[in-house]
């Protein structure tokens, strides 16, 4: 396997939605590889985030910009020239999707077109990306409620506005992969994960996030679905992932893919399972022994229909990078918690991040 990690130093390396859950462990894994980071993105989306308590902004060139607003995206790639793009900036969450699905279709689906107009016009002109990653979700497929996971080449198509943008994302990126990238010699690879968790996500409607606000606040948290499966993987997973492909496409472009990125030996976990394991790391494992944790099932009413089983299948990913999962379920919801702990114990969370990456990238 030709060594990814060390093509990132000295790189640039463009990641949208920098200032979110993902774009921020993003941030911090490039640095640590050594590359020099910009990111373009709106204000973190959450109080407090990941990015504010890393101080992220300190260590990276940060540009606040709307991935709809095409002028100013396409001047600020031009002015970097980046090496790599990542493109991980979205509304990512399904309830805000129904209560919102126009933005949620502009953002996901138009900033997406944005990134890769900017790569083909820039291209045109003469500067031509070395790798571009596209981030959809594993909800881009039309969920028929089979129990097998989806393989990459299913159909696509989500049922709720989120997901169906999504779709729609990872559709269009084939379409200007197909017509335009590849006639320049411009890779790009799309990655569907599944759900992750990890230290310093703080969105609505994710179940960690849920219970870190409720152990905060001495709250019991109401769960509303727990017998929804889904594909729980820590963060620094898909972010490995992410990065690996977006280096190795580069050197060898049979690497230029669309892939699943999952948990593999446990396929889906449940929401309930799920809040079990939290629960004894969090409350037997010491980590905060004056705030426990507390949950309690509570049936939602609401008319709003979330994909019930989810699972994908990760066979491609696994046998062309030789990439499994380095954390199982109860690995990251450990590391997960310790992170939050870490923090409400007043710990510097950035070298606490590094720190996470470093034991993580050590057993891959
Ligand atoms: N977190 C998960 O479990 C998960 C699972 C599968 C896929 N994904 C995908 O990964 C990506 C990152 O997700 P996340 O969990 O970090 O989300 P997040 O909400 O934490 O971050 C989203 C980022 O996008 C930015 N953004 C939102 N609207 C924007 C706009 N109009 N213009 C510019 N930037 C904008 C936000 O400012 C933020 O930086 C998304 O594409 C999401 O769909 C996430």
């Amino acid at each position: 396997m030709l060594d990814w990690k060390e093509y990132y130093k000295n790189k640039k390396v463009l990641v949208t939605g920098h200032t979110g859950f993902k774009g921020s462990w993003a941030s911090i894994v490039l640095k640590e590889l050594g590359a020099d980071v910009y990111g373009y993105s709106l204000d973190a989306p959450t109080n407090p985030s990941m990015y504010e308590i890393c101080s992220i902004d300190t260590k990276i060139h940060s540009e606040i910009g709307d991935i709809r607003d095409y002028d100013n995206l396409y001047n600020y790639i031009n002015e970097i020239k980046p090496d790599v793009i990542i493109h991980l900036a979205a509304q990512p969450i399904v309830r805000e999707s129904y209560v919102n699905p126009l933005d949620t279709y502009s953002i996901n689906v138009m900033g997406t077109a944005n990134v890769l107009e900017a790569v083909r016009v820039m291209a045109k002109e003469g500067y031509k990306a070395e790798s571009v990653v596209i981030i959809t979700t594993d909800k881009v497929y039309r969920n028929d409620g089979r129990m097998e996971g989806y393989i990459e080449s299913d159909e696509l198509n989500g049922f709720d506005p989120y997901s169906n943008s999504k779709s729609c994302a990872d559709i269009l990126t084939q379409c200007y992969t197909n017509c335009f990238l590849k006639d320049n010699d411009i890779p790009v690879s799309i990655m569907r994960a599944g759900n992750v968790i990890g230290g310093g996500d703080y969105a609505k409607d994710r179940l960690i996030p849920d219970c870190i606000r409720a152990i905060d606040s001495s709250d019991t948290v109401k769960i509303r679905n727990p017998h929804a499966t889904r594909p729980f993987q820590h963060v620094l997973e898909p972010i490995c992932a992410y990065l690996m492909v977006g280096a190795l496409q580069t050197m060898d472009r049979n690497y230029e893919d669309n892939y699943n990125i999952g948990p593999i030996a446990e396929g889906g976990i449940s929401v309930e399972k799920m809040l079990a394991i939290f629960e004894n790391v969090w409350n037997d494992n010491n980590i905060s022994k004056n705030k426990p944790f507390k949950f309690e099932i509570q049936p939602d009413n609401s008319k709003m229909v979330e994909a019930n089983v989810l699972s994908l299948n990760t066979d491609k990913i696994t046998s062309k990078l030789s990439l499994k999962p380095v954390w199982n379920i109860e690995d990251a919801v450990k590391m997960t918690a310790k992170w939050y702990a870490a923090y409400l114990q007043g710990e510097e969370m950035y070298s606490y991040s590094v720190n996470q990456w470093k034991e993580y990238i050590c057993l891959l």
